[in-house]
Order: C-alpha cells, then sequence, then structure tokens
C-alpha cells in the first residue's frame, strides 16, 4: 500500500465522467435529495478550486467547491468529497480537503462550509457554525461546520446558504450546470 502515490490536480473537464461515477459509487441515487446538493443545483461549482486525485493516471477522488453566500459571509460549500473504495483510509480525502480549503481561502473566500461529521473535518481546520445557518433542506444543525479566514466570520454566520454568483467562473454556469 505504501507504493501508492497519489497526485492531486486542478478538476478539469475531461474528469467529470469519472467525477460523476466516483459519486454515485460514494453516494448513490439518493444523493441529489440532500440538502447540499440543493445548494449545488443553483449553479455550478468553481473547478479552480476543486481538485482529483490520481493514481497511476486513474483518478480515485474528488471535491468540489461552490461559491455560497452563508449568512453575508462570501464563502465555499465544499463537497461532494469522495474517494474510490478501494483507496480509501490512504489519506487521499483529507489531503483533497486541505488543497480545496488552502486554494479557496488564498482565493479571498471568508470561510469553507460543508455538512460533515466533525470527527473527520475537526483536525483539518473545521468547527462548528455558532450562529444558525439554513440550507434549502433539513440538515442536522450539529453537522454544519465551517474552515473560517478568521474568527470574526462566526456572527456573521447567521441565515440562508445560496448559490453566490460573482464566485462563478465566467462561461462555466450553462456547461456545468446539467453535470
Ligand atoms: C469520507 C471519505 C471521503 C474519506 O476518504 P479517505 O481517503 O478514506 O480518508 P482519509 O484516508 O483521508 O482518512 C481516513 C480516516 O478517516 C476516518 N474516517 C472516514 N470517514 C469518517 C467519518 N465519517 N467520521 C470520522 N472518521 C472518518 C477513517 O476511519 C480513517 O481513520 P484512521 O486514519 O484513523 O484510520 C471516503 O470514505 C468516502 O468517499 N466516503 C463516502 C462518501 C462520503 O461519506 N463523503 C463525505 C461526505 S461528508
Amino acid at each position: 500500500m505504501s507504493a501508492i502515490k497519489p497526485v492531486y490536480l486542478n478538476e478539469t473537464h475531461s474528469h467529470h465522467p469519472i467525477i460523476r461515477s466516483i459519486n454515485d459509487e460514494a453516494f448513490g441515487p439518493g444523493r441529489f435529495v440532500r440538502a447540499a446538493e440543493r445548494v449545488r443545483e443553483q449553479g455550478p461549482h468553481d473547478p479552480r478550486l476543486s481538485f482529483v486525485a490520481a493514481v497511476d493516471d486513474d483518478i480515485v477522488g474528488s471535491v468540489r467547491m461552490t461559491p455560497i453566500h452563508a449568512g453575508t459571509v462570501a464563502g465555499h460549500l465544499l463537497g461532494p468529497l469522495a474517494v474510490r473504495p478501494s483507496f480509501k483510509n490512504l489519506g487521499i480525502g483529507k489531503q483533497l480537503v486541505r488543497i480545496a480549503v488552502a486554494a479557496a481561502l488564498d482565493a479571498g473566500s471568508e470561510g469553507v462550509i460543508l455538512v460533515g461529521d466533525a470527527p473527520y473535518y475537526g483536525p483539518l481546520g473545521f468547527e462548528p457554525v455558532r450562529a444558525q445557518l439554513s440550507f434549502p433542506g433539513p440538515v442536522d444543525p450539529d453537522r454544519i461546520l465551517v474552515a473560517p479566514k478568521g474568527d470574526a466570520i462566526h456572527e456573521r454566520l447567521r441565515g440562508d446558504i445560496v448559490w453566490r454568483p460573482e464566485g462563478a467562473v465566467a462561461g462555466e454556469a450553462l456547461k456545468a450546470h446539467n453535470l
């Protein structure tokens, strides 16, 4: 197993079919009813901040970032995050999160939000949101986590989570919307 050396690449259009397959395998058909998907349906993710993991030229993992407003915070929604079952527990998922969060914060994001398990994401810089954020669908509030650019954004994480058009990549909206 130690011989496996993943490389991490920016997502491109050529990766879309395999990413869809990885996410279908990880989440099943029910994934489209999840509240975070309701946000992602509002507009495209940002491929500049979305990454894949490759092992021997095969794509084995993916993470995406979608520009959002979370209350008045101009941030990003992380997800889906998925790794092919036969490549789990090699550190690929955590490295994808680290790379994507660093890229978003470097690009000016005020914070990265996700719906997920605190034991997994906590060591990666995520903490529970302290105010109240609403997704367009039911979400366990204890699973809404943020990696903030600075502590001060917490008080502005209050209100709805909606797709953020000014965070979109020009020309991506029509192409990416139907993936
Ligand atoms: C969750 C997922 C992305 C992790 O990918 P991965 O490459 O196996 O993760 P890593 O190798 O970086 O980390 C593995 C470690 O995290 C732990 N872990 C995995 N999922 C976890 C969870 N939901 N909660 C807490 N710990 C978790 C593993 O037990 C392992 O622990 P160890 O290092 O002590 O052995 C992968 O299991 C997956 O695709 N799952 C299905 C889709 C999914 O649930 N995505 C996340 C949605 S929030």
